[in-house]
């Protein structure tokens, strides 16, 4: 099953899932106005990997984070399919958070006191339509370790239950701020695998900020951003999966 559209090759135009007009987002701190994007226009579509480059201070996170529902732009406008995400009130924020959006951060959060499969059923017990626990960490090939605790897991393994967390509430979007951040080329490589798996078996739209140029490789599109906004999109004919990868 590939719901990916840009590498379907399908007739039908890809459905937009997110679209940005002019966003911007201003932080006041004191006396000085920190402008951290300056008018953001962009459209990710379903089932799309979309990475995201730029230097840091650029806006990837802020961007992410207001795709997430975990801020609000300072102007324009956000949509998630059918629903302006700008007029949303916190508790429907919450509600879009929970049942439609996974995160997945540089440094995993798991709960030290409970195992792989426990971190992952905290989440499946308050979703609608989850993944068994189960099975979202065998699809991130955990299966052999569902009963470790994060103290007992290598740091790409730990980002791997991390990433079974956020996909077992089967959410239509991925949002990833350098999920291989803290790992080496190697353990980087395997936690890559297993967000391009998700990608493809579950139609997961997925972006992933990263410094690492050699990731936008594995993108169906990949952003730059400059300076709070975007300066430049480019379309991969040919994506490499993430063990052609070498950074
Ligand atoms: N809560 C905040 N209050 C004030 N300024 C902020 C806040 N969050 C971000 N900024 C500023 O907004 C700008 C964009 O920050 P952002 O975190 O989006 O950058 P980034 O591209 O993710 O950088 P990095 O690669 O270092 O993570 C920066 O100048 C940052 O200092
Ligand atoms: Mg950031």
């Amino acid at each position: 099953m590939n719901k990916n559209p840009t590498a379907e090759q399908t007739d039908a135009p890809p459905r937009v899932v997110f679209q940005t007009v002019n966003i911007t987002k201003t932080y006041q701190m004191g006396e000085v106005q920190v402008h951290a994007l300056r008018g953001v226009d962009l459209e990710l579509y379903e089932g799309e990997f979309v990475v995201m480059l730029g230097p840091s201070g650029s806006g990837k996170s802020t961007l992410l984070n207001i795709l997430g529902g975990l801020d609000a732009p300072s102007s324009g406008t956000v949509h998630y399919e059918d629903h302006d995400l700008s007029t949303f009130k916190d508790s429907v924020l919450t509600r879009y958070r929970r049942d439609h959006v996974g995160f997945v951060f540089q440094f995993y959060n798991l709960i030290p006191s409970l195992t792989a499969r426990e971190n992952v059923a905290l989440v499946t017990e308050i979703s609608a339509h989850p993944l068994a626990p189960d099975e979202a960490l065998k699809l991130v090939q955990l299966d052999e370790r569902m009963d470790h605790f994060p103290a007992q897991l290598s740091g790409g393994e730990q980002q791997r239950v991390a990433i079974a967390r956020a996909i077992a509430k089967r959410p239509n979007v991925l949002l990833c701020d350098e999920p291989t951040g803290a790992l080496d080329i190697k353990t980087g490589i395997v936690v890559l695998e297993a967000l391009a798996k998700v990608n493809r078996e579950l139609g997961t739209t997925t972006v992933v900020i990263t410094h690492n140029v050699a990731i936008a490789e594995m993108a169906d599109r990949v952003f730059n951003l400059s300076d709070g906004k975007i300066a430049n999109v480019k379309v991969n004919t040919h994506k490499k999966s993430p063990n052609e990868l070498s950074w």
